[in-house]
């Protein structure tokens, strides 16, 4: 079986719901059920055998040591993580004590376990870290995308800990030979999303008739990728990945938030107009006819990258993946899903959304 790690949250669920999709191969689920983990992802699966879930943190060793002495995994695929930037300026220890010292915890487990398998079993053993485009840092508009060996230069708490976590993966191989592949990929959208980011939040906002907060001047730079295709990526570097390596995972797909946010106005205009859904703008009282009367500008998130762009050419070189989505097809399909799916939005945005909401953006929940 495979061991995924933080297999509840947004790329995690859609790797386990995939995974199960196409393969026999039973997963182990471990994830701690944070404020961004979710059983309600993965309900599809509910009496599926295939799945197996428990609740337990990457960081407690006696837990990790039980099972893998238990469950024997193959592979790691680890996915567990504290992702969001804005909460790693308010709040950066959970990101130092999951993304550092937890993945430090799974990686001592996992060479533990490694070290007592027998040759065969040793050298077909993966421990597969997922990991961000962030720790490059940021680019001006007109430098050549992030490729594998740009350097390492990670802005914000959140990207500082991953960057660091990806370093003690490295030196897991480089030092006890283990056998380890990192992919760092740009930013992922569809269903399960979290709405505290970008995409989903504008999709809840715009619906609720609330302020659709865009940071500084809008036009903040990043490379979408649909999270299906980053799961099948993640999938075809376990499968095929050289050891030690890393793989950087895009969508060739750069656009400034402004437009984003305009795009997914546009949809739902579309697909969920506001007159005929009565959307009132909660800061004015006025009925909405367009969501993006919505768009307001808001003071700039501290250290924000300008720019992030993927060189996706070594996985699709020698591995021969590449995006089966567009950005037209993923975010149509993302737009239809949150409308389809307005129950799930509603479970996970619980007292500790509202929370999180009224803090970050001074506003009270409606
Ligand atoms: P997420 O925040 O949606 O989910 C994280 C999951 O990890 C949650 O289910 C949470 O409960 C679990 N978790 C957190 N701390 C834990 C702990 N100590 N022990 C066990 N489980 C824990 O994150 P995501 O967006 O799905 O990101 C998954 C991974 O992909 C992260 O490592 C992130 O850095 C990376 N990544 C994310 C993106 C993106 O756009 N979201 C892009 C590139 C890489
Ligand atoms: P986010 O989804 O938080 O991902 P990341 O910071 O990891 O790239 O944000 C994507 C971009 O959208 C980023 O440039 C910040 C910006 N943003 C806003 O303008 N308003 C918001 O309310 C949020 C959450 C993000």
């Amino acid at each position: 079986m495979i061991l995924v790690t933080g297999g509840a949250g947004f790329i995690g669920s859609n790797f386990v719901l995939q995974w199960c999709a196409r393969n026999d191969e039973p997963v182990l689920n471990l994830d701690a059920l944070t404020y961004a983990g979710n059983l309600a992802n993965l309900q599809a699966l509910e009496g599926n055998e295939q799945h197996l879930f428990v609740q337990g943190d990457i960081g407690d060793a006696a837990l990790l040591g039980q099972l893998f002495a238990e469950y024997k995994p193959r592979a790691v695929l680890h996915f567990a993580a504290e992702s969001h930037v804005d909460r790693s300026i308010t709040g950066p220890e959970a990101f130092v004590e999951t993304n550092v010292m937890g993945t430090f915890r799974l990686l001592e487990a996992a060479r533990a376990y490694w070290n007592g398998l027998d040759d065969t079993d040793k050298a077909a053993f993966r421990f597969l870290h997922v990991s961000t485009d962030e720790v490059y840092g940021t680019l001006s508009a007109n430098d050549p995308a992030f490729t594998e060996t740009t350097p390492y230069a990670p802005n914000s708490p959140y990207s500082a800990s991953k960057a660091a976590s990806d370093h003690l993966v490295r030196s897991y191989h480089h030092t006890y030979g283990m056998p380890v592949l990192t992919t760092n990929c740009s930013n992922n959208y569809g269903p399960f999303h979290f709405p505290e980011k970008l995409i989903p939040l504008m999709i809840v906002n715009a619906l609720a008739g609330k302020a659709l907060p865009v940071y500084g001047d809008g036009q903040q730079i990043r490379d979408w990728l649909y999270v299906e295709d980053h799961c099948s990526g993640i999938r075809r570097v376990l499968e095929a990945g050289t050891l030690g390596e890393t793989y950087n995972i895009g969508g060739w797909n750069e656009k400034a938030n402004i437009d984003i946010v305009h795009t997914v106005c546009a949809l739902l205009d579309e697909l969920a107009p506001a007159d005929s859904r009565g959307v009132i703008n909660t800061v004015t009282g006025v009925p909405v006819q367009q969501y993006a009367e919505l768009i307001s500008y808001v003071t700039d998130r501290p250290g924000h990258d300008r720019r992030y762009a993927i060189d996706a050419r070594k996985i699709e070189r020698e591995l021969g993946w590449k995006p089966a989505e567009t950005f037209d097809t993923g975010i149509r399909k993302t737009v239809q899903w949150y409308l389809a799916n307005q129950e799930w939005v509603t479970g996970v945005m619980d007292g500790s959304y509202r929370d999180w909401v009224q803090q970050q953006y001074e506003v009270t929940p409606a």
